[in-house]
């Protein structure tokens, strides 16, 4: 049976161990994990099937106007043209589920909290997911009617490089994914 709890301590190992395997080695850390339990601003969903860890779901929210801590100016653009009257901005983070979890929708109904919490809150929301065949994700939220809203070349090079990272699908940084930019 699928539960959803909030994020607490006690799933930082599990969602630590998801994140390296689906991102990428050090691609979240624990100091991040830290920021979203003290942070009143970022949301963090647990699923839970048949009372073990399943997956997880972070987002937050953001004002309009402080987009440009976060995105590209290109990309702020782009987000502000399709969002021309919110004030708020919901920045859906990460969504991973444990692979023997996967296809039983626990995915969909992640990004379906976020996304009631969303609309509660009168806020945009948008994504940035892998541009490949393979990337589930795009077809998740394509079903919670997301829309392509651009294109995103290499997106996660100069992050990579900074943080040290590697690459869930390309490997060691700099990555050379294209993401897509994404929102409803
Ligand atoms: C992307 C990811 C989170 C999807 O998780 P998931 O829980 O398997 O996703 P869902 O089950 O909601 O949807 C996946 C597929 O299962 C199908 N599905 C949903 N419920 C189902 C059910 N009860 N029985 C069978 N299939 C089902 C969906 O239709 C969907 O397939 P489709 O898009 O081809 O139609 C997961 O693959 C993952 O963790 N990947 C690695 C991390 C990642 O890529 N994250 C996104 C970064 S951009």
């Amino acid at each position: 049976m699928l539960s959803f709890s909030n994020f607490t301590r006690q799933y930082y190992s599990d969602v630590l161990l998801l994140a390296e395997n689906a991102f990428g080695a050090n691609y979240l850390t624990e100091n991040d994990l830290n920021n979203y339990l003290s942070n009143s601003h970022q949301h963090s969903r647990i699923a839970l099937f048949n009372h073990d860890f399943a997956g997880f779901s972070f987002y937050r929210f953001v004002k309009s106007d402080d987009l440009d801590d976060y995105f590209s100016s290109d990309s702020v653009k782009v987000i502000k043209a399709n969002f021309p009257n919110h004030e708020l901005i919901c920045i859906r983070q990460q969504t991973a589920v444990i692979e023997k979890f996967r296809n039983k929708g626990i995915a969909e109904q992640l990004v379906g909290i976020g996304v009631e919490d969303a609309k509660q809150k009168n806020a945009g929301i948008i994504s940035i997911v892998w541009n490949s065949d393979g990337c589930m994700m795009k077809n998740v939220l394509l079903k919670h009617n997301f829309k392509v809203l651009a294109e995103l070349k290499n997106y996660w090079y100069a992050d990579s490089l900074t943080k040290k990272y590697d690459c869930a699908v390309c490997g060691k940084p700099p990555c050379c994914c294209n993401a897509l930019l994404m929102g409803v």
